[in-house]
């Protein structure tokens, strides 16, 4: 291990002792076994940076930019980019989609033995952290209930954030050991983070069901009928209906 990296490591787990973030208190609950660190080191020898090639001279059709830079990023955006689901053709458009108004952490944070409250927070202001308040719009005549552009809903515990943003000092340290860092520390690096990060996310049902028990669509400023449109999701009861990886539907599936 290089002397810089040592360094990094000891900065690292200083931080993280001192911090009481909820993303790093509760995160920080187990250490990596032998497996994820195998795992980790050919994910590190095998990673490379996505470049988003801007085509010329092709206009852009879809309006909306996939990552408004107006937005403030996460940890996560220091290794992953802003649509980060490729492997599942079945269902990354989709999940890339909820990106935009649904936290990473949100599908993929989840410690042993802790739950939290998910509310909408604001990505765009730059005194972070306060959850987003209810604001008195006409929901009759708004189907979403996206309360604005850069909010998205996200983990809290005890009426914080359980997130950490990228300006963060931990976040921080976390990017220069990753730029920086040798192969085994960032491996470390990456089992590490990754101990109470679900690889397979939340599932489409766990939100849009009947009676789901995940969102609190009350607390999230929705409408009766803003929450029911979202639970009785036709694409959602169609991916519902696989039963495997490998499955093939129909798209007329959809009209049943
Ligand atoms: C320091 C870099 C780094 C950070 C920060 C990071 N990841 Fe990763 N993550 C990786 C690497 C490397 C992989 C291996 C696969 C790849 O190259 O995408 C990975 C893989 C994953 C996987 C697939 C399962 C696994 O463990 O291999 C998920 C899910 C994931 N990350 C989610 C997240 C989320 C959510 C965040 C933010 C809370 C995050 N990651 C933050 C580097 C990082
Ligand atoms: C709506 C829930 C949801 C959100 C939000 C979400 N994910 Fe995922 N994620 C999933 C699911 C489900 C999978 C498993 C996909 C599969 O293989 O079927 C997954 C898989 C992944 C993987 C594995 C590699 C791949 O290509 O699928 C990575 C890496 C990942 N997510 C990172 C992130 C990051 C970073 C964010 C935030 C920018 C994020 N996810 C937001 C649900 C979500
Ligand atoms: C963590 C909760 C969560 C998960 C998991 C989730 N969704 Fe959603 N989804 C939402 C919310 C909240 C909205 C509402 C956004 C709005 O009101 O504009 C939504 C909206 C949608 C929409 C409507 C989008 C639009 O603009 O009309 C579709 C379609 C959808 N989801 C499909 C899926 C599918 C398919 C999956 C699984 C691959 C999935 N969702 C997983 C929470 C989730």
């Amino acid at each position: 291990m290089s002397r810089l990296s040592i360094v990094f490591l000891f900065l690292f787990s200083a931080s993280l002792a001192a911090e009481d973030n909820p993303y790093l208190s509760l995160g920080e609950v187990a250490s990596p076994d032998d497996n994820a660190l195998l795992e980790a080191r050919k994910q590190v020898d095998h990673y490379h940076e996505l470049e988003i090639i801007d085509a010329p001279g092709i206009q852009s059709f879809h309006k909306r930019n996939p990552d408004t830079e107006t937005d403030r990023q996460t940890l996560c955006r220091v290794c992953h980019p802003a649509l980060p689901h490729r492997e599942s053709l079945r269902s990354r458009s989709f999940l890339n989609m909820h990106t935009r108004y649904i936290a990473c952490e949100t599908c993929h944070f989840q410690p042993q033995g802790v739950s939290f409250e998910y509310r909408w927070l604001d990505y765009g202001a730059a005194d972070c952290c306060g959850m987003v308040v209810a604001e008195s719009t006409d929901k009759a005549a708004v189907p979403s209930l996206i309360p604005r552009p850069a909010a998205r809903i996200a983990p809290f515990f005890l009426g914080r954030p359980a997130l950490l943003f990228k300006d963060d000092p931990t976040a921080r340290e976390i990017r220069e050991t990753w730029k920086e860092g040798g192969r085994e520390a960032k491996a470390r690096l990456k089992a590490r983070l990754h101990v109470s990060l679900k690889q397979d996310g939340r599932r489409c049902a766990d939100c849009h069901r009947r009676k789901q028990t995940l969102l609190d669509w009350k607390a999230l400023n929705a409408s009766d009928r803003q929450a029911h449109a979202i639970e009785d999701n036709a694409i959602a009861r169609f991916f519902a209906r696989y039963k495997d990886k490998d499955q093939r539907l129909r798209m007329t599936e959809l009209l049943r």
